[in-house]
C-alpha cells in the first residue's frame, strides 16, 4: 500500500469529532429523556435496518477506553455533542444531576488526558417534550435552548475551549421538517423556513447566554455546500441561484450581514416575510462570533427541474433537481458521494471572498465512509480513507495557502457510528467497532493520522507532549 504524503498546514491541526446521539446509547439510562431521534427510529421503517441508537458504541459506559484511543492518536482538541435530553429530559425546567455528572467525568478525563474539549450543543437531538410543544416550528424551542445552553455554560464552561451552539442546522431544518428523512419526520415544505428561522434564533439566544457565562471561543457550525449547476442554461442557473439561498444563504447572510437573503423571495415565495421573523431577530442572529465551522463531505451539481407537489422533498418543492449519477466522474463513498477535493477548497475561497467580516473557520467535520472490515491480519486496510484524509487536507492548505483563515481540522469520526437514516451500514470512523461485541480497531488510517499529527508537530515545532 502506498501512504500519501501528508499535507503542511498551519499550527494546531490535530482533532477528532463524534456527536451525542451517534456513539452514546444508554438511551434511557440515568434519567436522560427521549429526543425525536428515539421516537423516530423506534417508528418502523425509518432508519435502515430498523436501526436505534439505544446501544451505539456504548460509549457512554466506555467512554475511558474512547479516550485513550484519543490520547494515543495524538489529538490535542476533541469535539463532541452534549445530549440536550440527557441533561434537561422535558427540553426545559427540571435538570439531570447524573447527566451532569456523565459530562463533567467526560471532560475531567479529557484534560486528565491534555485534550481540550469543544462541545456541540445541539447536534440533533432536540428532547422529544419539545417536539410534542411544536418543536423547532416554534419560537419556544429557541427559548428552551438558550436555557440549556446557559446550564452546560455554568456548569462547563471553566474547562471547555469552544462551544459551537448548533450543528449543521441545515439537516434538522430542511431534511427533518421540509423531506422527513430525518427526525421528526416532518414533510412540511418550504414551511421548513420556519424551523430555520428558530433554530437561527436558539443559535442567537444560547450565544448571549454563552457570553454571559464568560464562555471562552463561541461559534457555530454550517454544512455549506460547494454547488454547481450541470449546465450554463438560463435555467439551471435560476436553479443554482434558488439552491444557493436554500444550502447557503438562508444561513450566511443573517449571520455574516445581518440581512436575509437577496433573492429569497424566488426561493421561499410567499413565506419569505412569514410572521415568525420578528423586528430585532436579525441583530440577535448576527451577533459576532469567534469562530465558524465548516463541515464538508462533496459538492452538488443541481438542475432545473418540474416542480413535484407530490414528492415531499424541498429540493423539487423549489424546482430543483441533484443530478445522478456523479456528474464529477469520481470516486464514490459508500454514502454514493463523490470524493472532488478541490471543491472544498473553492467553497473555502469563496467564503472567505463573499463575506469580508466572516470570523476564523475552523474544518469541524470532513471524513469518509467506506466497506471497512477488520481482515484476518487483525487490522482494517482503508486505504480509501487515507486517500481522501490527505486529499481534503491538502485541499484545506491550498485554501491557508490563498489567504483563508482556517484555524484548524477536526475529522469525522473518531469512531463509526449511528450514521442516522443510514443506520449502522456506513462506517465513518478511524476506529472500527464491531457492533456485536463493541470492540474498537483502530484502522491503518487511525495510524497515518497519528502519523501526521506526530509530522505536524516535529514539523511546527510545538513542545513534545
Ligand atoms: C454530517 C453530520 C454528522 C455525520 C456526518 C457524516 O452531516 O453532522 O453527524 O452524520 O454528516
Amino acid at each position: 500500500m502506498s501512504i500519501p504524503a501528508f499535507p503542511e498546514l498551519p499550527a494546531h491541526f490535530r482533532f477528532a469529532a463524534t456527536a451525542a446521539y451517534q456513539i452514546e446509547g444508554a438511551h434511557d439510562e440515568d434519567g436522560r429523556g427521549p429526543s425525536v431521534w428515539d421516537t423516530y427510529n423506534h417508528t418502523p421503517g425509518r432508519a435502515v435496518g430498523g436501526a436505534t441508537g439505544d446501544t451505539a458504541c456504548d460509549h457512554y459506559h466506555r467512554y475511558p477506553e474512547d479516550i485513550a484511543l484519543l490520547r494515543d492518536l495524538g489529538v490535542d482538541d476533541y469535539r463532541f455533542s452534549i445530549s440536550w435530553p440527557r441533561l434537561l429530559p422535558r427540553g426545559s425546567g427540571p435538570v439531570n444531576p447524573k447527566g451532569l455528572d456523565f459530562y463533567d467525568r467526560l471532560i475531567d478525563e479529557l484534560l486528565a488526558a491534555d485534550i481540550a474539549p469543544a462541545v456541540t450543543l445541539y447536534h440533533w437531538d432536540l428532547p422529544q417534550a419539545l417536539e410534542d410543544r411544536g418543536g423547532w416550528r416554534v419560537r419556544e424551542s429557541a427559548e428552551a435552548f438558550a436555557e440549556y445552553a446557559a446550564v452546560a455554560a455554568e456548569r462547563y464552561g471553566d474547562r471547555v475551549e469552544r462551544w459551537i451552539t448548533l450543528n449543521e442546522p441545515f439537516c434538522p431544518a430542511f431534511v427533518g421538517y421540509a423531506e422527513g428523512r430525518h427526525a421528526p419526520g416532518a414533510r412540511e415544505g418550504r414551511g421548513a423556513l420556519a424551523t430555520a428561522h428558530h433554530l437561527l434564533v436558539g443559535h442567537g439566544l444560547a450565544v448571549r447566554e454563552l457570553r454571559a457565562a464568560g464562555a471562552r471561543e463561541v461559534g457555530i457550525t454550517l454544512n455549506l455546500d460547494r454547488l454547481h449547476a450541470v449546465s450554463d442554461s438560463p435555467e439551471d442557473l435560476a436553479a443554482l441561484r434558488r439552491a444557493e439561498v436554500l444550502h447557503n444563504e438562508v444561513w450566511t447572510e443573517p449571520l455574516f450581514t445581518g440581512r436575509y437573503p437577496e433573492h429569497e423571495a424566488e426561493t421561499w415565495e410567499g413565506l419569505a416575510d412569514g410572521p415568525w421573523r420578528r423586528p430585532g431577530d436579525l441583530e440577535l442572529i448576527g451577533a459576532p462570533l469567534d469562530f465558524v465551522g465548516i463541515n464538508f463531505y462533496r459538492p452538488i451539481t443541481v438542475a432545473a427541474a418540474p416542480r413535484r407537489e407530490d414528492v415531499p422533498a424541498l429540493r423539487t418543492a423549489v424546482d430543483i433537481g441533484v443530478t445522478e449519477p456523479n456528474p464529477y466522474g469520481t470516486r464514490l463513498t459508500t454514502m454514493g458521494w463523490p470524493v472532488v477535493p478541490s471543491a472544498f477548497t473553492e467553497l473555502l475561497c469563496d467564503l472567505h471572498s463573499r463575506y469580508p467580516q466572516l470570523p476564523p473557520l475552523w474544518i469541524t467535520e470532513n471524513g469518509s465512509a467506506e466497506a471497512d472490515s477488520v481482515t484476518p491480519d487483525g487490522r482494517v486496510h482503508d486505504a480509501e480513507r487515507i486517500d481522501y484524509l490527505a486529499d481534503h487536507l491538502a485541499a484545506v492548505a491550498d485554501a491557508v495557502a490563498a489567504g483563508v483563515d482556517v484555524r484548524g481540522y477536526y475529522g469525522w469520526s473518531l469512531l463509526d457510528n449511528f450514521e442516522w437514516a443510514r443506520g449502522y451500514e456506513q462506517r465513518f470512523g478511524l476506529v472500527h467497532v464491531d457492533y456485536d461485541t463493541l470492540t474498537r480497531t483502530p484502522k491503518d488510517s487511525y495510524h497515518w493520522y497519528r502519523g501526521l499529527i506526530t509530522a505536524h508537530r516535529a514539523r511546527t515545532e510545538e513542545p513534545a507532549r
